[in-house]
């Protein structure tokens, strides 16, 4: 049989998996060091489901410009580079993979994965407000971690490798070392020229958010239900600051009181952990609360005494009125998405994790700039652009 490109590719990808699926064995669970209480329900391999069908790659290879391993020739050591330094990085800061999973998703939601969330200024214009700016702004972390990633790389191939490839692969190899599954990620994406600070205040979900809004944002850019729900699930891992919950606990919709959904041992627990301001429930009194230690961030997921990682615990957790946000439980408030949040729950994470693989693969597809628009940057918080 004569095979083309594509079938090379597929070969391709399935060989890595293989070769990432035993990585993720012989490194069991111990790889997410967040300490947590002993799981109640077994806790498989991470990647029994880390292959991805031919079929979904298929519906994700739409955009034309992207290709697998782009690099080949112009720096083929590139994702040699940001896996290793992913890795190293990982080893000192494990929280690192929520942070750039999490800027990642800004990155793509807004105008596509072209790396805007990074710049610090649009247009070389220190005036215009950036996405980095817009809220829910002061929390997202990470562009460290892209920075020293990008310099790594420009030490090896000046001025090829884009920010919004580096972002796109180091959140997939993150996930990876947080226990998660692997996944294919084609490359070839250039760095936009401009921030879209506008477009990220009204295109990204807010935490208060009902489910309606939510299932409309996400499908303003394409994610039908089942998808919505399963992104979602990236808040198995990572950290929220207190601010995000504080009206839920102590002052819902300005009552006074807690958000009736939560369940009431939870609202204790919640409630030691977040002290907050109590005299003052205005937002800038929540903002500066925030500022004051680690006491006021809450591990995404502690929330479930058991698991951490890409199980299915987050979703355990909103069956038992346990979602941190208000976003995350209103998943529970109407039946076509409290259906697939229980089927979620169902196993030890396999369902979950396959469909976490294939709705990854879109979103890093998500209107990508390719061969000439946009360029590349060579730093990645600055609209400087290399020549090539
Ligand atoms: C309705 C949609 C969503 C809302 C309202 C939302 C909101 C939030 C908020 C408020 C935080 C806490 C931030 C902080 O305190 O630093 C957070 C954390 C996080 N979110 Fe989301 N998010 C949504 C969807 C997503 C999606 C689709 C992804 C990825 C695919 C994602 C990935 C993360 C991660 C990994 C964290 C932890 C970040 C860290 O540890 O620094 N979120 N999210
Ligand atoms: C920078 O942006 C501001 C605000 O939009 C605008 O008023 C100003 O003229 C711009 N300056 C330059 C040099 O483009
Ligand atoms: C966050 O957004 C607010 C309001 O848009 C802005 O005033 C503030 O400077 C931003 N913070 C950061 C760190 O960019
Ligand atoms: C959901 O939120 C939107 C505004 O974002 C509001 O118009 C709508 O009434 C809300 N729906 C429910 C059921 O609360
Ligand atoms: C908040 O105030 C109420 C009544 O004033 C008090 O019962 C409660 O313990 C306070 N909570 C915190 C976290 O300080
Ligand atoms: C990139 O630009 C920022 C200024 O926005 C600067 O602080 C940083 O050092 C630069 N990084 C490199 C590698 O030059």
């Amino acid at each position: 049989m004569k095979m083309n490109a594509y079938g090379w590719m597929i070969l391709w990808v399935g060989i890595l998996s293989v070769v990432m699926t035993s990585l993720t064995i012989r490194n069991p669970r111990r790889l997410h060091l967040r300490s947590h209480k002993p799981s109640s329900f077994t806790i498989l391999s991470s990647s029994s489901s880390s292959s991805i069908s031919m079929a979904s790659l298929q519906d994700s290879l739409a955009p034309p410009g992207l290709q697998y391993d782009f690099y080949q020739t112009s720096c083929p050591d590139a994702e040699t580079i940001v896996r290793s330094k992913m890795a190293q990085i990982h080893s000192r800061h494990n929280d690192a993979s929520a942070a750039l999973l999490r800027l990642f998703f800004h990155d793509c939601f807004v105008h596509g994965c072209d790396a805007s969330v990074l710049l610090d200024d649009s247009h070389g214009n220190q005036s215009y407000s950036t996405e980095k700016q817009a809220v829910p702004n002061k929390t997202l972390r990470g562009f460290d971690e892209i920075d020293v990633i990008k310099e790594e790389v420009e030490r090896v191939c000046v001025g090829v490798v884009s920010c919004a490839d580096i972002i796109s692969l180091a959140t997939r190899d993150g996930i990876v070392l947080a226990g998660g599954p692997f996944y294919p990620v084609l490359t070839g994406r250039r760095d936009s020229i401009r921030s879209y600070y506008e477009e990220a205040l009204d295109e990204i979900p807010s935490p208060d958010d009902n489910i309606t809004r939510i299932l409309r944002l996400f499908a303003v850019k394409g994610f039908n239900e089942r998808e919505t729900v399963s992104l979602l699930g990236a808040h198995n891992i990572g950290k929220m600051s207190c601010e995000f919950i504080q009206n839920r606990l102590y002052n819902f919709k300005d009552t006074g009181e807690p958000d009736p959904t939560i369940a009431p041992n939870f609202l204790n627990q919640m409630r030691q952990k977040c002290q907050g301001d109590n005299s003052s429930h205005s937002r800038n009194g929540l903002f500066e609360s925030m500022h004051s230690g680690m006491s006021n961030f809450q591990e995404l997921s502690s929330s479930m005494s058991s698991g951490a990682g890409f199980d299915s615990h987050y979703y355990q957790s909103l069956l038992m009125g346990r979602g941190l946000l208000f976003a995350d439980q209103q998943l529970m408030a109407e039946e076509k998405t409290a259906r697939l949040v229980r089927a979620y729950a169902s196993d030890d994470g396999s369902n979950f994790r396959s469909d976490f693989v294939e709705v990854m693969v879109k979103i890093s597809n998500l209107n990508v700039l390719t061969g000439s628009q946009g360029g590349v940057r060579l730093n990645c918080s600055l609209p400087l652009f290399s020549s090539k």
